[in-house]
């Protein structure tokens, strides 16, 4: 049994990675500012007597380190982050605050007390709209917002602070993730989540484009399992890996699902694609499946039925 900081614990895939830590026998320290994350999403781990969570934000000084120095966690799952593509570009100081910084502190806090592993939510954004598919993980990185940016520098950060100190440091590149407790509030939410709550409640959905545009959509439950392999393998050691599926999936492929579950759904409308929008996203598996024996399990028919069947 390790003793496991998860970050962002009340988050979206922070939950979903508290969830199987504790499942697996682990203790967990969840830190969260509740700023994003939501306490209801933990209500099955706060049941759990290896559960802790601490309502704080990492940025208030000295207090990652405190909190490591006290609970000297196994390794630290840095899931807490300002989500939002778009809002990282109406408030780029805030994604400085809440991607760079943050991520920096953690990885004192980890040097300080002699943490052995650190496991980072990074992202797909780092390689912006490239067309070079799949996406490796050599692929060229141009993020195109500060949030990718964000992501890329973060990256940096840990694992020049992992080689120079003696730590293990996985960089977790999530492609297109969905499933049960993801947000829909915003029209940037993730696609699957607002198809989800439209449907549920009977309001049409809008395609944006031809509906022919791909992404490499990956369950919730395959990256928590992804990040609990990257934190808890024996023998792993430091890099960046793509977490995906290697599959594409079109928005047309998606909203058939959907129809299925709800044949009497309105009709779907149409409108202009998106600007900055890109038509085809996919990633490479192998690394991930190499490197940490990940393979993602859950197809998007599943993941879609059960996150019909069970809701947020
Ligand atoms: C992701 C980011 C987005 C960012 C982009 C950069 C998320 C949730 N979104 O977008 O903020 O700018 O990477 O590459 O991380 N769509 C619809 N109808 C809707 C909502 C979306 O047709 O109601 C379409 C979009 O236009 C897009 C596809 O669905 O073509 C997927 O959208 P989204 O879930 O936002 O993911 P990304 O496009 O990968």
């Amino acid at each position: 049994m390790s003793l496991i900081l998860v970050t962002g614990a009340a988050g979206f895939i922070g939950s979903h990675t508290t969830d199987q830590l504790l499942a697996a026998g682990h203790r967990v320290l969840g830190v969260d500012n509740l700023r994003t994350g939501r306490r209801e999403n933990l209500a099955a781990a706060a049941r759990s007597p290896n559960f802790t969570l601490r309502e704080a934000d990492l940025t208030t000084p000295g207090l990652l380190d405190t909190l490591v120095a006290e609970s000297r966690p196994d390794a630290i799952i840095h899931l807490a982050a300002l989500v939002s593509v778009q809002e990282s570009m109406t408030n780029p100081d805030l994604n400085y605050t809440l991607n760079v910084l943050a991520t920096h502190l953690v990885a004192e806090a980890a040097r300080k007390h002699q943490v052995p592993r650190l496991v980072f939510a990074s992202s797909a954004a780092i390689y912006g709209d490239t067309t070079d598919l799949p996406i490796r993980e050599a692929t060229e990185k141009k993020p195109i917002s500060p949030y990718g940016a964000a992501k890329l520098a973060s990256e940096a950060l840990l694992l020049g602070h992992g080689a120079a100190f003696g730590f293990t440091v996985r960089c977790q590149r999530y492609f297109n993730v969905f499933g049960p407790r993801q947000d829909p509030a915003s029209p940037y939410s993730g696609v699957i989540s607002i198809f989800d709550r439209r449907y549920r409640e009977n309001k049409p959905i809008t395609i944006y484009g031809d509906g022919q545009q791909t992404r490499d959509f990956i369950s919730v439950h395959d990256v928590a399992r992804a990040n609990v392999l990257a934190a808890t393998r024996p023998g792993v050691s430091s890099g960046a890996a793509n977490i995906c599926t290697g599959r594409a999936t079109s928005l047309l492929d998606v909203v058939s699902i959907f129809r299925r579950h709800y044949p009497a759904a309105a009709a779907t409308a149409h409108a202009a694609p998106r600007t900055g929008d890109i038509i085809h996203s996919r990633g490479t598996p192998d690394t991930a499946a190499a490197e940490l024996d990940f393979r993602a399990q859950v197809s998007v028919a599943d993941g879609l039925a059960e996150l019909i069947r069970t809701g947020r």
